[in-house]
């Protein structure tokens, strides 16, 4: 059942059917417009097309099964997804490129072949995460190709997502923001999210449930278009900077024998700090945290603004890393020919995605240090294979504990729920030494000295296994 009454319903092409743009076209077509979602990597297309969800996604599979050819379509043919569209959304990936900047490369390719279609005047929406200035480029591009101005209107519109939870994310979200330069395309904008704006979505009783209801529906601000491009980059900038800030104190933590799960409990409590984002680990990975930040650092320097802290928040993410190879390799003493086994590919839980992930950059030092690396992962085994080298040291298995059998530790390096709940005392009996080093503090250190491991974590004091009492720091 559709929210929009027929003249409220908007027709939309979304270009990009990755993470951002699959889950804009069947959100939008859920919310009761018409959708034509245009990617140019055919076997996707083709999949899509027979109902297949290319992407590990809760919520995803049915609700493309729900509105496949009838709210949404897919086709590899831009024209045809343009001609009918008053909206069209671009969300292709706009990876790091060299010096730090965006690669705006496929942007400006569909906006070359956006031009190229263009039959009416149509608002053109930035979905993908671009830099401030990005839709004056966009309008350039369009002159260029001469297409006239009144014939068309750029707006942002973030994408604030994230991967494992986005269909909830983008049906509830915390904040719609849209920059646009005239109300012209501002109405567009929130005629599109209406059904999320006046709660008419969440009255639906198929509606997804979330923290959105018809008495507290989400809100959209408008703001100018360099403005919505600026949030988009210092949301995350900022996300990172908690990160990278727990993970420091997390250091601190450990050199003084605190505990950082208390401490990151203690400053959350407070309002004006929050719980979220405060969980010690491995540092941030994704698709979207360490490009996005290197990005955000870029457009600053452009601009001849000094935002150092940006380098800070990079620097403590680069280093986490090398502090849990550390903790590995002082954990097993030395590490060529020792066998470990790896629970986690992805960059973190509930996704496939193994783009920039902390694991798989973890795995690799493993394999250039000579260890032998048994993985396991709920969901990301495919994509680590595309990634990682083929080499005998590095096998896949079906779940921890094959993983675990014979080797002289387990490291843990996602928070999947499978991993924060292993029958500790199977796990104990698969490994050939019981010791754990876990970069995501998945179980409480008593917990696992109780089971009789040697257990090392992040910002939290170590336990060791064989050691009578207080083991003296650093045993080497
Ligand atoms: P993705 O790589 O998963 O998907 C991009 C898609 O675009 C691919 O399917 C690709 O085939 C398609 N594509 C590329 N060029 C094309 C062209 N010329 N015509 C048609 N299709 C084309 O990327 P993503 O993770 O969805 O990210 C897209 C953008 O959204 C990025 O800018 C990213 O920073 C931003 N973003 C991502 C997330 C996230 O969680 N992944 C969240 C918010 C914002
Ligand atoms: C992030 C943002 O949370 C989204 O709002 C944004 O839309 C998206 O980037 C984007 O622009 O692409 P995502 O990358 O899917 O979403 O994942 P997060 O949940 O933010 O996690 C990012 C990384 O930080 C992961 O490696 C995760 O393990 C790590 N993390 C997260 C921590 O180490 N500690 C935390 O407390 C939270």
């Amino acid at each position: 059942m559709s929210v929009s009454s027929a003249s409220s319903s908007v027709t939309i092409c979304v270009i990009g059917s990755g993470y951002v743009g699959l889950v804009a076209a069947v959100c939008f077509a859920e919310m009761g417009h018409r959708v034509i979602c245009v990617d140019n990597n055919e076997a996707k297309v083709a999949q899509l097309q027979r109902g297949e969800t290319p992407i590990f996604e809760a919520h995803l599979p049915q609700m493309l099964a729900r509105h496949l050819n009838r709210g949404v379509t897919f086709t590899t043919d831009l024209a045809a997804g343009i001609h009918p569209a008053e909206a069209v959304f671009i969300a292709v990936g706009t990876p790091q490129g060299s010096s730090g900047s965006a690669d705006l490369s496929y942007v400006e390719a569909v906006v070359s072949q956006i031009a190229q279609a263009m039959n009416g005047y149509k608002v053109l929406v930035e979905k993908s995460t671009v830099p401030v200035y990005t839709n004056e480029w966009i309008t350039r591009c369009m002159h260029r190709h001469g297409v006239p101005s009144d014939h068309f209107d750029i707006v942002s519109n973030p994408e604030f997502l994230r991967e494992g939870t986005a269909v909830g994310d983008f049906l509830h979200p915390d904040r719609i923001v849209v920059g646009a330069n005239n109300d012209r395309s501002a109405a567009l904008l929130r005629r599109i999210y209406a059904p999320l704006t006046t709660g008419a979505y969440y009255a639906q009783p198929d509606a997804l449930p979330g923290p959105c209801s018809t008495a507290q529906p989400a809100s959209l601000v408008v703001t100018s278009a360099q403005s919505a491009e600026i949030i988009k980059h210092a949301s995350n900038a900022f996300l990172a900077m908690k990160i990278s800030f727990i993970n420091a104190v997390a250091n601190l933590a450990e050199a003084v024998d605190a505990d950082i799960e208390d401490i990151a409990l203690g400053m959350g409590l407070d309002a004006r700090i929050g719980p979220r984002f405060l969980r010690a680990g491995l540092g941030y990975g994704g698709s979207c945290f360490p490009k996005d930040v290197a990005a955000f650092s870029w457009v600053a320097e452009q601009q001849g603004v000094d935002f150092h802290l940006l380098s800070e928040v990079r620097k403590i993410n680069d280093h986490q890393l090398d502090l849990f190879f550390e903790k590995i390799r002082s954990a097993l003493w030395t590490l060529r020919g020792k066998k470990i086994a790896a629970l986690g590919l992805a960059f973190k839980a509930d996704t496939d995605d193994t783009r920039d992930s902390p694991a798989i950059a973890l795995i690799r030092r493993l394999l250039d240090a000579g260890v032998a690396v048994a993985a396991c992962d709920p969901a990301a085994i495919d994509a680590a294979q595309r990634i990682l080298p083929t080499s005998d040291a590095l096998t896949f298995a079906d779940d921890p504990y094959a993983a675990a059998e014979g080797a002289d530790a387990v490291v843990i390096l996602t928070e999947w729920k499978e991993f924060a709940t292993l029958d500790l005392n199977r796990l104990n009996r698969a490994l050939k030494f019981p010791i754990v080093i876990d970069g995501r503090n998945l179980y409480a250190p008593a917990v696992m000295r109780d089971h009789g491991f040697t257990y090392v974590s992040v910002g939290r004091p170590a336990i060791y296994a064989s050691t009578q009492g207080r083991p003296r720091k650093n045993p080497l």
